[in-house]
This record gives C-alpha cells, structure tokens and sequence, in this order.
C-alpha cells in the first residue's frame, strides 16, 4: 500500500507514525510519503518537496506514484479543495470536501448552521459594516468576543474585557484587515465562561465516532498568559469532560452538526473537531474546525489501538457503523517545545541537542513540527519545534514522564510552559 500524508507539522508526524504501524505496512512494497514533512518525519516517511498548498503539485505527484490514500493534516488545503479535486480524479482521500470544511473556513456559515440545528452556541450577530458593529457593541457592552469570519491561524478571535477594545478590535479586523479577506465579514458573540475542552470525532456523514477528549493549552505562558497560540501542549483524558457530558456533547452537538450538514447538501467525511467550552448551561461550541487538531493528534495517536487505517478506509467507504476503535485507558501528555519569541518573530536553525536520549525513553515519543536536516544536524524550523508526547497511568505520571523528556532537549532560545496538565491535576478552584 502506497500512502501520502499532507502537511509538516507535530499532527502529520503522529499520523505518520500512527500510519507506519499499521499491518498493512508488512506488505511488500508498502510506501509512506509526506508533503513536505519536516526532520522527524524524514525518519520514517519519503518527503516529498511539494508545499501542502500545492493541489495540482499533489495530484499530480498521487497520479505518478499510484498512491492508494491521502490524508490531509492542516485545514489550508482541505479549504482550497483538494478533497474534491482528489475524487474526481478518481484517487481514495481522507479529508473533509471544501464545502464541508466551510465550518471551519467561516465562521458566519458555522454560525448559522448551529443556529438553524440548534446546536448550544454563544449568542451571536454577523456584520460587514464597521458602524453597525460599533453601534451594536455599545448596545450589548463589554466583556464581549469579536471574531474575523474566515480563517486566521488562531489569531482572528479577540476577547475585549472594555468597549474600547472591543471597538479596536473591530478596526483591526475590518478597517486595518489585520487578517487580510478573512475580516470582510465579522461576528460579534456573547462572552462565555467555563472550562474549555477538544472532542474530535471521525465520521463517514452518517455514524459519529468519538476520539477521548483532549485539552489544549493555547496561551504561550504558564497560568494561561500571554497570547494565542497554535497550541502549548495537550492532556487526554480531559476529566472536565465527564461520561454524562460527553452524552450531551454527543447527543446535542456532534451528531446534529454531521446531520445538519448532511441536510444542506454538504455531506461530511473526515474529522470533526469541536472546540467546546463548559458553562453553567452545559457544553457550548466555541468553534468547529474540519480537521486533526494540533497538538491534540500527538497525544490521541498514542492512545489509539485500533489500526487507523482501517478507520479512515471505513470512513470513506461510509460503513463506520460497523466499526470499534479501541484506546489506550491510561493518559497521554503532549509538551510543545517552540522557539523563543514564538509566537511572534522567532529564530530557526538552531541545532538541537538531546533527541535521541529523549526519543530513547520507553514511553515517549518525540514529534517534530518545524525542525529540518542542515548538514546532517537537526535543526529549528519553525515557531512550534518539538511536540514531546509521554504516556502514563494517570495524567500525573504522563506529566512527569513527558518533562522528564524535555529535561533533555534543549536549543538556543527554547521555551516550553512548565504547568501542562497541572489543571487537570489540581483543579481549579
Ligand atoms: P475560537 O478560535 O473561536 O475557538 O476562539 C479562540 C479562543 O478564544 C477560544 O479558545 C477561547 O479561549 C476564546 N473564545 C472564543 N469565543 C469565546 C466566547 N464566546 N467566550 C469566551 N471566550 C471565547
Ligand atoms: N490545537 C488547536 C487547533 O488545532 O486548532
């Protein structure tokens, strides 16, 4: 079997290396390739030099090597199409279409969606007109969130505790387009409060298959301070996300969303990740996203027994009923090792010491996002460098394993949070 996995960072490494387990890599002639993957990947993957933006370069490369699956990582090619390019060639691909993927792509149609199947969701209003948005903003008053409709790595959500931030932020987006096209329109949405947890789930559009849930940390320093990020490290379980919840989540979110979708016309196949945030009202949906989150995939992939591959081929095929995916009980911790400054400027090049004591630790496994070969060293690449992922009874020991890790990597510059996990150790009060 021939496969291709698109993108380079932390989440394509895990479902590479989740992939190279698979039985069906026994098999004589079995490939695994990666466009354009990165250091880490290189070990057990061909990278291919073909940029995960590039649709027609894939393609064509998928053609020529009769590659048999693709999976798609990040939510950039999946928003240009590459699903629907990819089946009317007539080749297997993983992934939601683009037009499934809009609920991630913009947020005015996940809204209306959730506000059409009445999926819990924070109250809401769309705007392309900056004085309507500032004269509604002084109607509804601070704290309040406002968010550019399209895609913005992250960074397009601004919670504003004043009216005057809330007004600034509405400038940004709209007037200085701080996040290009994807502030032409605007939502603004009511502030919620709670704790906030991942559930992704693979689906075929009919059966919902629910991963464990996982809890990122997105602020770059400890005690959730400072700004946005793609993501600081991840826990799974998540306890905050008890049995019952889970049931609601299921009953009143994800299944109604996947329905939903299959009701406008807009079938959909692959993940579904729900951004979730638990208030005293029950579970709300802050955000859908059409993908494998990063760094929550480390993490899961360490607990996924099942082979994923029969999961994804069933996902496409339309027969998940009748399939079981089976997890590991105990906890995983994923630790994000980044470059100082991100995530804003940040060297790269680097070199980094320590990986292979680190990679020689029985229960961890080091994932790399943005690192690279440079004669013959491993090197800094990118902003997030290094997803050090441990496994571990409880989420205590998988803490301990996975910083026991890190104590062995370092670079020039390198900054980790040092409080991933403790939530989940010693709750909030
Ligand atoms: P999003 O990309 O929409 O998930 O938003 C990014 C982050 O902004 C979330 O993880 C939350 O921490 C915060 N956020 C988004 N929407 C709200 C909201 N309605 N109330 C409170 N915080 C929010
Ligand atoms: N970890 C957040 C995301 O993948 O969107």
């Amino acid at each position: 079997m021939k496969v291709l996995v698109v993108g380079s960072g932390g989440r394509e490494h895990a479902l590479v290396w989740k992939i190279a387990n698979s039985s069906r890599f026994t098999t004589h002639g079995s490939r695994i390739f990666c466009a354009p993957g990165n250091a880490g990947i290189a070990q057990i993957a061909e990278c291919v030099d073909i940029k995960a933006e590039d649709i027609s370069g894939l393609l064509e490369f998928a053609k020529k090597e009769g590659i048999d699956l693709t999976v798609v990582g990040p939510e950039g090619p999946l928003t240009l199409g590459i699903v629907d390019d990819f089946e009317k060639a007539g080749l297997r691909i993983f992934g939601a279409s683009k037009r499934a993927a809009e609920i991630e792509w913009s947020k005015a149609f996940s809204k209306s969606l959730m506000k059409k199947y009445a999926i819990p969701t924070a109250g809401y209003e769309v705007f392309t007109d900056r004085e309507r948005a500032v004269s509604y903003l002084k109607e509804k008053g601070a704290p309040i969130v406002v968010k550019a409709s399209g895609l913005a790595a992250g960074k397009g959500v601004i919670v504003a505790t004043t009216l005057n931030e809330a007004v600034s932020a509405v400038d940004l987006i709209m007037r200085d387009k701080a996040f290009g096209p994807a502030g032409d329109e605007l939502i603004i949405e009511e502030f919620l409060e709670g704790e906030e947890v991942s559930l992704l789930a693979f689906t075929d559009g009919k059966t919902v298959l629910p991963m464990p849930s996982a809890q990122d940390h997105k602020r770059v320093f400890d005690n959730d301070e400072g700004p946005n990020t793609g993501g600081m490290g991840v826990y799974s379980p998540a306890p905050v996300l008890t049995k019952a919840l889970l049931d609601t989540v299921m009953k009143e979110i994800m299944i109604p969303a996947v329905k939903g979708m299959a009701s406008e016309g807009r079938p959909y196949k692959g993940i579904l990740y729900a951004g979730l945030i638990i208030t005293g009202n029950g579970p709300k949906v802050l955000e859908f996203n059409a993908r494998f989150g990063d760094p929550e995939t480390q993490p899961l992939m360490m607990r996924m027994k099942t082979d994923i591959l029969e999961v994804m081929e069933a996902v496409i095929d339309e027969r998940l009923y009748g399939i079981k995916i089976e997890w590991d009980d105990r906890a995983s911790v994923c630790v994000v090792m980044a470059a100082g400054g991100y995530p804003g400027d940040y060297r790269k090049g680097d070199e980094i010491i320590g990986l292979d004591d680190a990679a020689g630790m029985d229960e961890v496994t080091v994932f790399h996002a943005g690192t690279a070969l440079k004669d013959s060293k491993i090197v800094t690449n990118g902003g997030r460098v290094l997803g050090v992922t441990a496994s571990g009874s409880d989420i205590r020991e998988a803490v301990k394993e996975a910083y026991r890790a890190v104590s062995k990597i370092t670079w020039n510059g390198v900054h980790y949070r040092k409080d991933i996990g403790r939530r989940a150790i010693t709750p909030a009060k």
